[in-house]
């Protein structure tokens, strides 16, 4: 196989976008590939807190749990360079966007509402699309975020291909991406 151009990575690569959209898989298997370590923010608030983001959002509420949100997304951005998956809150809270527009490369995981469905059907871990219409809900999410999220760096549409196909196509557009930071 045709062995891909690794780009120079400077910064934290923070995965954005929709339940769903892939970023805790794109993510770690990105991370492999640039041979930088993984983090995902959702177990790291549940690490912080002691208990699931479940629990959190039905013993505490949802401000509680995006609180804790922004302040874990503010540590992980000191710490040394790593691939992030965020939840998809996260970059719609304008202090974190902006903290993540500043101190790391922001890409935007998107995918179409049927892709978005199909993964999120299978668990019952996502307090947002609890006792909802999933479709309804999702599609309610998409008119409020897509707004927010379509200020990342880069923007990758990820269907139902292979993963590996989507992380190929994230590393040719950090590429072009630290082209056009150079001719700046
Ligand atoms: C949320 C997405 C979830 C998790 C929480 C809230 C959201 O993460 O942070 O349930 O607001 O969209 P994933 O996007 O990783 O599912």
């Amino acid at each position: 196989m045709k062995q891909q151009f690794l780009p120079e990575i400077s910064k934290t690569i923070v995965l954005v976008g929709l339940m769903g959209a892939g970023k805790t898989c794109i993510g770690q298997r990105l991370a492999n590939a640039l041979n930088l370590p993984f983090v995902d923010a959702d177990d790291e608030i549940e690490k912080a807190a002691g208990c699931s983001i479940s629990d959190i959002f039905d013993l505490y509420g949802e401000p509680k749990f995006r609180d804790g949100e922004k302040k874990v997304i503010s540590r992980l951005l000191n710490e040394p360079i790593h691939v992030l998956a965020t939840g998809g809150g996260a970059f719609v809270n304008r202090d974190t966007r902006e903290r993540i527009k500043k101190n790391a490369i922001s890409i935007w995981i998107r995918a179409d509402i049927e892709l978005l469905l199909s993964r999120t059907r299978s668990r019952n871990n996502r307090p947002l699309l609890k006792n909802t219409n999933p479709r309804a809900k999702l599609q309610q999410l998409i008119n409020q975020r897509y707004p927010s999220y379509s200020q990342a760096d880069i923007v990758i549409d990820s269907g139902y291909e292979a993963p590996d196909i989507t992380v190929k196509q994230v590393i040719s557009a950090l590429e072009t991406f630290n082209v056009s930071m150079r001719d700046r």
